[in-house]
């Protein structure tokens, strides 16, 4: 399994520059932008919806997820496997609503991480209460005692944890369920879970074709899409907000969307986890 912690090799396709370049960035390589198109071919073969609008169904679906979230009152961020910095950041979005909101980014590739420090180091105020981090989400006990981290927010009050398009590429499914769970008994009562995951509910064996396609380019991590059932079950413990586990259009649009047609690669949905009781 080509599961390796990605450094700054441009010789292989990266997960994160793929992801870049579906989005319309230009932080990536020659080497990313074959994979992806590859990767794309793939899907416009089977009928499916490429990348370019997977990618750009759930960036737009957390934009969306942050900002009700943040019009809730919700001022604490913590989102792992962030990505390379793009057009409407989740500090920048939760700073719209609520100019005191708090986030911390976190990846584990070198990358995101010094183009995260660039953005930041423009000495705008409200970046101030805004941090990138080096973490491996497969050690999420790191991640929570992390310095830095706990030094910007405050565990005692509610968190929304953000694992968007990220846990699909955790292989093992048992394993990515203990990581939710891990994050969920940490946090405080009242806190949240955003997420998106790529499935295989609608076309297993084009799904089985795309994550061989990964493995065949030699992208940094797995692609491992999974069943509804099974993405719905990292939700255990958590209450899904309405309207539920949904594809990415379908949750809480801006203005009206037509209904599914099963045509998507991916499930999102936003759950809280039980207010505690004042007594
Ligand atoms: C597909 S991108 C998603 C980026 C962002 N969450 C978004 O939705 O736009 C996945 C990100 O997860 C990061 N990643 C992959 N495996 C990781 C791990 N084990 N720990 C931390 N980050 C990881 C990659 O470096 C990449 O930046």
């Amino acid at each position: 399994m080509h599961d390796r912690a990605p450094g700054l090799d441009i010789s292989v396709p990266n997960v994160a520059r793929i992801w870049d370049y579906q989005l319309g960035g230009k932080d990536n390589f020659e080497v990313d932008r074959h994979a992806a198109e590859t990767l794309n071919e793939l899907c416009e073969n089977v009928g499916a919806p490429d990348g370019r609008r997977v990618a750009s169904e759930s960036r737009a679906f957390l934009q969306r997820a942050v900002r009700c979230l943040a019009r809730a009152g919700v001022d604490q961020y913590l989102d792992i496997g962030s990505g390379l910095p793009t057009r409407g950041n989740v500090h920048e979005i939760a700073q719209e609503a609520n100019p005191l909101a708090r986030t911390v980014y976190v990846d584990y590739d070198p990358s995101v991480l010094a183009h995260g420090n660039a953005l930041l180091a423009d000495h705008n105020p409200s970046t101030a209460a805004t941090v990138v981090i080096k973490g491996d989400v497969r050690k999420p006990e790191t991640i929570l005692q992390d310095k830095v981290l706990r030094g910007l927010l405050d565990l005692d009050r509610p968190v929304a944890v953000l694992l968007v398009a990220m846990l699909h590429l955790i292989p093992d499914t048992a394993a990515a369920a203990a990581i939710v769970a891990t994050f969920r008994d940490a946090l405080s009562p009242g806190s949240y879970l955003v997420l998106t995951h790529t499935t295989s509910e609608h076309r297993p064996e084009a799904a089985v074709a795309l994550a061989a396609e990964f493995e065949r380019l030699k992208v940094t991590t797995p692609l491992v899409p999974r069943r509804v059932d099974q993405i719905r079950r990292f939700f255990d413990g958590f209450e899904l907000l309405e309207p539920g586990l949904v594809s990415p259009p379908q949750w809480r649009p801006d203005t009206p969307v037509a209904p599914d047609d099963d045509s998507r690669w991916m499930y999102a949905g936003v759950g809280q986890t039980a207010r505690a009781v004042r007594r």
